[in-house]
């Protein structure tokens, strides 16, 4: 695929919202822990002070994200998801915990890099389960592709990192081949605020499926 384009990695999911739910989702462009930008995003306006950023693509239904940005309350934390229920969950999760270190945006994870994330601002992304697209005739829906790497090495400051998790074993081995073919990343072992983290909703499912787990973290060089 060339480096400019690219094709939408997910299928609007019409999951039925619980009432919890929908009175967030609907109320988010009223929710201070909701953003709809316009513009390359001011981490500082946005959260108030001069922390590092990092975004978090397809929190799903944001249990883990949450989880993290309690356990560093001096990280900034984005999450981007398109998944309607995930957005009513983590905005009430967020309020219930009165998180300030959170802010969620309901777009295509790739608009947002490409509009509104200034290049070489984040500390890091995390993927955690992207989809995993397992038909061949669907490969080119996989969010993780040249392009995807080619975008986010311009908006991940050096010495920043990626982290990504999938069940997938043929999705592992694409990823590892693509970020070592690219000069900015290097493979490590693992990120420091990922260390005994939760399993995610996806994680759970693809183990009980007994798909073996791959956990994969570089550096930007
Ligand atoms: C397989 S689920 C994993 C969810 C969660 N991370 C977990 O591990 O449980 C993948 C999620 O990515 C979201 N997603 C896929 N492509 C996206 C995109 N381009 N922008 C934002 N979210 C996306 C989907 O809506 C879905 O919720």
């Amino acid at each position: 695929m060339s480096v400019n384009k690219h094709l939408r990695s997910f299928v609007k999911r019409s999951g039925r919202l619980t009432n919890s739910q929908k009175l967030f989702f609907y109320n988010k462009e009223n929710d201070l822990n909701y953003f709809n930008e316009k513009k390359i995003i001011n981490y500082e306006e946005l959260f108030n002070n001069k922390n590092k950023c990092i975004l978090d693509i397809g929190f799903g239904d944001g249990k883990l994200l949450i989880n993290i940005a309690k356990r560093f309350p001096d990280i900034n934390f984005i999450g981007v998801e398109v998944y309607e229920s995930g957005i009513g969950s983590i905005l009430k999760d967020i309020s219930d915990l009165n998180l300030k270190n959170i802010k969620i945006a309901n777009i295509d994870a790739i608009e947002l890099l490409k509009n509104n994330i200034k290049d070489k601002s984040l500390q890091g992304i995390s993927l955690f389960f992207p989809d995993p697209w397992p038909k061949k005739k669907h490969f080119k829906r996989r969010i993780i592709n040249n392009y995807f790497i080619h975008l986010v090495s311009t908006k991940i400051q050096i010495n920043g990192f990626i982290k990504i998790a999938t069940d997938w074993s043929d999705y592992a081995n694409e990823i590892i081949n693509l970020f070592d073919n690219h000069k900015n990343f290097v493979r490590v072992n693992e990120i420091l605020y990922y260390k005994e983290r939760e399993l995610t909703k996806f994680e759970k499912r693809g183990i009980i499926l007994g798909h073996k787990i791959t956990e994969l973290s570089f550096k930007t060089i």
